[in-house]
């Protein structure tokens, strides 16, 4: 591709260490779909011929349809898939093969191709992820009274309903779908035009190469068109935030799979086994996704850290990019599809959930609350709960088992009908009827709201 200025074959050892057509030979749609709008450019520019464009329209086309079939042949002495591609149609059609990269070079080309794969991606992306809230809706519609307890510092804070804890996780992935969106907005502006570095003599209307692609802007700056990766970091941080909630979603799982909270079944095609201990029943899935979360914080320091020293404009070290984003992508989308499954076919042992959130001191916030409706300030409201509490433990008696004497004695206020009142589950979950709250109310509220917004 650039013969003329060379007198020597370049060594075999940079053909294998520069080639990248073994990760990018993935754009090639991309590629092709660029190549024929840039080629209708070059023809209304009247650099092509009617029959010039219709020979590499068609020769483009037939080379996809063969990329598709897996029938074409990649060679890595080629580089990358912009001159496999090129190289072959030219093969085929001749000179007019050769007028193709009029007005382009490959760095304006691989920001479009790379572009045009990642608009798709954050589509393909934002339906798996759908998908996901849809399958965590359905075990929350399946279970839509249940209670669990709910937790921080992973000690038992206060009940909640099992679906109020899915619902959290629903939103998260609303706003990692936001994420996506946001960066799908930004790739949207077609770089081709920017040529090398500093576009072209060659007078081509990129506003109608952008209409053609999809685009609805052109690229403002030459330089910065061939120099920016960000939509590609944006893409990734996204991905990275999206991967911290789904391990968080794992672990939740995790804990909740085992024997000590037995609060989740997973289904035996969603479990593995142990070569060893007969009586196992491992929630790999859900380790798998935590795991994998690593590489999703990989990939982002991977590329950041490509292009922190680059000065302007393109540079080789950029050809990086593609195997961190295209890993991803595909990491992302296989475990949203993977845990959409898997959480499709688990279901919550009420029971037990139920069980460990009767726990009584669940309640003692409540307990308290009660304490500031009869005029008790909130500091000694608290106070005096905790003394009762302290009594419950000292004695080995539940809280709301306490005699109605210890109850009067701490305050006036703790009448047995206020007590028995406060220790009521049911009641007590009613009573958080506030926005946001996990009254059995709001829940049913909120599981139909997102049961419309959810496509
Ligand atoms: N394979 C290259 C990449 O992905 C395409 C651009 C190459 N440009 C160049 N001037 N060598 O970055």
């Amino acid at each position: 591709m650039w013969k003329g200025r060379f007198q020597e074959e370049q060594s075999d050892l940079l053909k294998s260490y520069g080639e990248s057509v073994s990760i990018d030979w993935q754009l090639h749609k991309h590629d092709i779909r660029g190549s024929i709008a840039h080629a209708r450019a070059l023809k209304n520019a009247g650099i092509l011929t009617p029959d010039e464009f219709a020979s590499i329209e068609s020769g483009l086309l037939q080379i996809g349809s063969e990329i598709e079939a897996g029938t074409f042949e990649f060679r890595r002495d080629l580089e990358d898939v912009h001159m496999n591609i090129e190289a072959e149609l030219t093969k085929r059609i001749g000179p007019a093969g050769a007028k193709l990269h009029t007005a382009r070079s490959r760095n304006d080309q691989v920001a479009l191709d790379f572009r045009l794969y990642l608009r798709e991606a954050c589509e393909t992306l934002d339906s798996a992820a759908n998908a996901l809230q849809r399958a965590l809706l359905g075990l929350a519609s399946r279970h839509r009274e249940a209670v669990i307890p709910g937790y921080t510092h992973l000690q038992r804070a206060q009940p909640v309903l099992f679906a109020h804890h899915l619902l959290a996780y629903i939103e998260m992935l609303d706003r990692d779908r936001g994420r996506l969106a946001d960066a799908a907005k930004r790739m949207d502006a077609m770089p081709l035009g920017s040529g090398a570095i500093a576009g072209s003599t060659i007078a081509l209307d990129r506003e109608s190469v952008a209409r053609e692609l999809g685009f609805s802007k052109v690229t403002t700056n030459s330089m910065d068109a061939v120099a920016d990766r960000d939509f590609a970091c944006e893409l990734l941080a996204a991905l990275a935030i999206l991967g911290m909630h789904l391990s968080r979603l794992s672990e939740d799982t995790i804990l909740w799979a085992s024997a000590e909270f037995g609060f989740l079944d997973l289904s035996d095609r969603h479990t593995t086994g142990s070569s060893l201990m007969p009586q196992k029943k491992n929630p790999d899935i859900a380790e798998l996704a935590r795991g994998k979360t690593g590489r999703l914080y990989g990939n982002l320091m991977s590329l950041l850290t490509v292009m922190k020293g680059l000065p302007l404009t393109y540079n080789r070290d950029m050809q990086e990019d593609k195997e961190a984003v295209f890993d991803s992508i595909k990491t992302t989308r296989d475990t949203l599809t993977i845990l959409a499954e898997m959480y499709s076919a688990s279901r919550l042992r009420e029971d037990r959930a139920l069980e460990a959130a009767s726990d009584p001191l669940l309640l003692a916030t409540d307990l308290a609350d009660r304490l500031v409706e009869g005029g008790v300030p909130f500091r000694k409201a608290h106070e005096i709960v905790g003394s009762l509490v302290a009594l419950a433990q000292q004695s080995g008696t539940p809280l709301d088992k306490l005699d109605s004497a210890d109850f009067s004695d701490a305050s006036p206020v703790l009448t047995p009908e206020i007590v028995a009142a406060t220790f009521d589950l049911r009641s007590a979950l009613a009573a958080r009827s506030t926005t946001g709250a996990p009254s059995p109310e709001n829940i049913a509220r909120e599981i139909a709201r997102w049961d419309r917004s959810l496509k």
